[in-house]
């Protein structure tokens, strides 16, 4: 237990000299008195609200519950904006901007009066930034996610977020829909404030944070506009004050078997493979290595049993109305670690204690699961020596194996261009490669790796091709898609070398993602190769490219790995 002498705050409140004099002077201009500090922790509320951050729309209204929670626990609130990272506004993609937000969340941890802190966020990148960032910095925190958004709709269709997207978007391609069908659906897709209700990324990430520990129980499954998540972020705050009592940090949490049970949760959720860099980056933060082939080792034991759109049928919304995360937690049962300490200072085990699923046709059994394929595998082979990823349960399964030619794109704007082009040599059982689109080459390696089926083919009736690239993809894309390639073409990595009619071969059972062509006929090519020119020369875009790692190191800077606590506590001056 803590006591107020020992509150981080009180270095800057406490002290009788002239730099805590200025510190007291200068609170009680904005309007405090000492009885809003004294033997109180300071709760800072990192808020990545923005006008232009669509899913956090609501988190105004979040925070002033948080606000409310943490007086009510005789906390002193300090609300503090952080980078909001909306994934639909910030170009070039979100994912270049993940790491500046981790920064940004130590940082602003370390250099201001706080004891403990309450994290909102919840789109995509922002889960793990803000995790990033609290792992590094080690003070008490809890998350809030902010909840996906309620069901689309169209014609008493549902419609889901992204998957939708892609899937009406090809068939106005190929001519199924009209201009008038696609502008009903831009007004009925997105009808609340929250993340987006498919188990993209965001929903993977938020479930995987209440996996590991850092929401309250059943926080992530709550729609942004219902009453119990209100609630749920006053209580919240009501937590965190008490953490700070208790001192209980984030990386008592963020243990091997909490990394164990976050992959775990992404494969029975049917997850974003995005959480694969996710995590990986995490876990570099908590001092930890986790290696790719955990991921797959995890999947082909762990049933996928979340009916939840991409791969499944159902919505967010669903998912809550069956019990949520904490029923489908407590369906895993000892596949999980249930002792793993969580952020209520109750044991994972006794936070998921009897919850029910009341609809096991959204939270299947575990004996019936959604796929009986893994969630997902790992690839190597002379065109990924350092790894690739594909979603298998995403995939259509005649192309499990599949042996095809080559059609290469050097970056994403020749495949723009050239795409839909009639003359394109292509076919269904092609390869369709994307060069460049990687960490470094897009840079920010953005969600590119879902590619376009081509347009003569979409007319064709054709709707999964393999494709293969270095860049992300969506966690609401679906299809048959190798991801992640390592090292990325734009380091000279094998997918760089690679030419139109090269024979590729994808074996997803035997792990194995090649092309047929000799190490002398890759090194002729290598020794012919020539990176492409840096996107940046100055500012933050040059500390990334200069920084930022492959994708089986998490993508983060490599000056940002390793344990917490090292970093020496600011003076006060
Ligand atoms: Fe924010 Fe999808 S756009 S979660």
């Amino acid at each position: 237990m803590k006591t107020p002498e020992d509150l981080r705050s009180r270095r800057w409140f406490g002290p009788a000299d002239l730099r805590s004099f200025g510190h007291r002077s200068r609170a009680k201009q904005m309007g405090w008195d000492s009885e809003d500090w004294e033997g109180k922790p300071v709760i800072g509320i990192l808020n990545t609200w923005s006008d232009l951050n669509t899913c956090h729309t609501h988190f105004k209204i979040v925070a002033e519950q948080v606000r409310k929670g943490v007086l009510q626990a005789g906390g002193l609130p300090v609300e503090m904006p952080v980078m909001s990272v909306g994934e639909m506004f910030t170009k070039p993609t979100s994912m270049l901007y993940r790491n500046f937000l981790a920064m940004e969340t130590e940082e602003t941890l370390r250099c201001n009066p706080i004891d403990g802190a309450v994290l909102l966020g919840g789109c995509d990148k922002t889960t793990p930034a803000l995790l990033m960032g609290a792992l590094s910095m080690n003070i008490p925190v809890v998350y809030v996610p902010a909840g996906p958004m309620l069901r689309g709709n169209w014609r008493g269709e549902v419609l889901g977020s992204g998957s939708d997207v892609w899937k009406y978007w090809d068939e106005k391609r190929a001519g199924n829909i009209t201009d008038d069908d696609w502008a009903e659906i831009e007004e009925g897709i997105a009808r609340s404030p929250g993340t987006c209700m498919t188990m993209g990324t965001a929903s993977t990430m938020t479930s995987i944070a209440e996996s590991m520990g850092f929401t309250l129980p059943g926080a992530s499954s709550i729609p942004a506009s219902d009453s119990n998540h209100q609630r749920m972020a006053a209580q919240s705050g009501r937590q965190a004050v008490e953490n700070v009592w208790q001192d209980r940090k984030p990386t008592q949490m963020a243990t091997m078997k909490a990394f164990e049970n976050a992959i775990i949760t992404d494969m029975a959720i049917g997850g974003s493979t995005n959480a694969i860099v996710h995590l990986v980056a995490m876990a570099g933060r908590a001092g930890l290595d986790l290696p790719l082939e955990t991921f797959d080792e995890i999947s082909q034991r762990v049933p996928f049993i979340l009916d939840v759109r991409p791969s499944g049928r159902f919505l967010m919304e669903d998912f809550y109305y069956a019990g949520g995360l904490r029923a489908l937690l407590n369906q895993l049962g000892d596949l999980l670690h249930l002792d793993c300490p969580t952020v209520n200072g109750k044991t994972l085990g006794e936070n998921i204690e009897g919850a029910k699923a009341h609809n096991t046709a959204v939270i299947r059994l575990i004996d019936n699961p959604v796929s009986s394929a893994s969630g997902t595998a790992i690839l190597r082979g002379n065109l990924a020596p350092n790894g690739a990823v594909i979603k298998q349960a995403a995939a259509d399964p005649r192309f499990w194996q599949h042996t095809g030619l080559a059609v290469v794109f050097k970056d994403y704007s020749d495949l723009a261009a050239r795409i839909d082009d009639p003359d394109l040599d292509v076919t269904e059982n092609s390869v369709l490669v994307l060069q460049n689109v990687g960490p470094k080459g897009a840079p920010g390696m953005p969600e590119w790796g879902m590619l376009p089926i081509p347009k003569k083919l979409l007319e064709q009736g054709v709707r999964d091709m393999v494709r293969v690239s270095d860049a992300r993809m969506s966690g609401t894309s679906y299809g048959t898609c190798v991801l992640h390639v390592s090292p990325e073409s734009a380091i000279g990595g094998p997918l760089a070398l690679l030419q139109d009619g090269d024979e590729i071969t994808l074996n997803i059972p035997a792990r194995q993602f090649s092309v047929n062509l000799t190490d002398a006929e890759l090194e002729a090519r290598r020794a012919a190769w020539s990176p492409p020119a840096p996107h940046y020369t100055r500012g933050y875009g040059k500390l990334y490219l200069d920084h930022v790692t492959q994708a089986e190191h998490g993508c983060d800077f490599d000056f940002l790995h390793g344990e917490p606590a090292s970093v020496a506590e600011p003076e006060i001056h």
